[in-house]
């Protein structure tokens, strides 16, 4: 039980990676609060996630639901020992079609939505405390049709760096774990034909030396490793989980 006793809060808990995230986090005794918007996911991973983690719906982009999302959690578990700024998005789009709306959207979301998930957390942080973001291998290269989208991740990888930085006086350690195909929900809402997705899945596949998409539980298991004091001599750092996509 490397998380025994943690309190934890993983944005974007609700789906994909931070459901993932949020099911080994249990397993290793952590205890918390997943976020996200809709409320029908939120309920279905409550119930899968109880009674360690309660679901408070709170959106990354509004500072009044970040706050309450930190009040709800401190009122019910306490001071927080581990921040996963997971929830994100993408839409893929060529470049000399992208909309302003469209842009904008990705940097709310992925952007200023995990800057502000950080900073209104520091007053509920523990010292020591871990906080992991979610950047991508989509920060590494330059894949067609993702030009925003790679550029936010860029960004993400970046905030591990001077985050760490600045909270070095409190021993708050901030890393970033950089996915490569993962197969989740979020590949019905890049903006596809639906009936276009498992072809795209098969070429993500064919990108990755493994031959094969990540599971959730492989980031969520690197999660833990990041979350405990297994690493605890590592801050802004970047963990790539990619099946050797970007290496080999
Ligand atoms: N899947 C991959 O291959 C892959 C690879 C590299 C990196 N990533 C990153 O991993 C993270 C999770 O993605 P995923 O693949 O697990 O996708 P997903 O299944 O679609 O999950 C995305 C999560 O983010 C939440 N979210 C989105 N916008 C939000 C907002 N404004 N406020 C609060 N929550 C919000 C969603 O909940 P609601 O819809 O309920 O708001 C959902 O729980 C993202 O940051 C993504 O960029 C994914």
């Amino acid at each position: 039980m490397k998380l025994q006793n943690k309190v934890a809060v993983i944005t974007g808990g609700n789906s994909g990676i931070g459901l993932g995230i949020a099911e080994e986090f249990k397993a290793e005794g952590a205890s918390g609060v997943i976020s996200g918007r809709d409320t029908k996911t939120l309920n279905e991973a409550e119930n899968k996630l109880s009674p360690s983690f309660i679901a408070v719906q709170s959106d990354v982009t509004s500072m009044s639901d970040l706050e309450k999302l930190y009040q709800k959690t401190t009122e019910r578990f306490g001071k927080i020992d581990i921040l996963v700024a997971n929830a994100g998005i993408a839409r893929l789009q060529p470049v000399d079609q992208v909309d302003e709306d469209t842009y904008d959207l990705q940097f709310d979301i992925n952007v200023k939505g995990i800057f502000f998930t950080i900073q209104k957390a520091l007053p509920h942080l523990k010292d020591g405390a871990s906080v992991i973001v979610m950047a991508s291998t989509a920060g590494h290269k330059g894949f067609q049709g993702a030009s925003i989208y790679c550029a936010t991740k860029a960004a993400v990888r970046s905030f591990a760096r001077t985050f760490s930085a600045e909270l070095l006086p409190r021993k708050i350690r901030v890393n970033a774990i950089s996915p490569g195909f993962i197969e989740t929900p979020a590949y019905y809402k890049f903006g596809l034909p639906e009936d276009m997705v498992p072809q795209a899945i098969e070429g993500f596949k064919k990108l990755t030396p493994l031959d094969r998409s990540g599971t959730v539980n492989e980031i969520g298991r690197v999660a833990v490793f990041l979350a405990s004091e297994d690493s605890s001599f590592m801050l802004g750092e970047e963990v790539v989980v990619d099946g050797g996509m970007i290496t080999l």
